[in-house]
């Protein structure tokens, strides 16, 4: 009796602990972000211009192999955390004033909300 009750409310803890941001979130919003505002230098599965971006959340930073990054990414220590992602997306060069992503940021909050939605979709 007891203990399939607490695997349940242990599998629903993690369901919730998972999936809290994405509830919250539009990832069809956020791919139209992506598609106009990064596709221009990142895909999700290939490097281009900048490294590719699917799996990003949580990556370290300046990690993608064989992608040459500024030196400022390159000898980061940190993972790409959603609230560093955050950061970085409302300005680059804020958080890395020597990064060479030349991309001024997203001043606009739900977009940033929405890329990073779409983007953990992406895992
Ligand atoms: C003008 C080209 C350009 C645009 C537009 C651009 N990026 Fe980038 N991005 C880069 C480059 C170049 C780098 C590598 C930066 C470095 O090494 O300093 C980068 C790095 C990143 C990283 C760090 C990845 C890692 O492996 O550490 C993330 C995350 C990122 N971009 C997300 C985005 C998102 C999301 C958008 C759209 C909102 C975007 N970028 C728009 C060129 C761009």
């Amino acid at each position: 009796m007891n203990l399939p009750f607490r695997m349940t409310a242990g599998a629903f803890a993690l369901l919730l602990s998972h999936s809290a941001f994405a509830l919250d979130c539009d990832a069809g919003a956020g791919q139209k972000v992506f598609q106009t505002k990064c596709s221009a230098c990142h895909a999700l599965d290939s490097d281009r211009v900048g490294p590719h971006l699917a799996g990003v959340v949580g990556r370290p930073m300046g990690s993608v192999k064989g992608f040459t990054y500024s030196p400022a990414l390159a000898g980061a220590k940190d993972n790409w955390s959603l609230e560093r992602l955050e950061t970085w997306l409302t300005s680059p060069a804020r958080m890395f004033p020597e990064t060479t992503m030349a991309f001024g940021g997203l001043r606009k909050a739900e977009e940033r909300k929405a890329v990073l939605c779409f983007l953990q979709s992406q895992g």
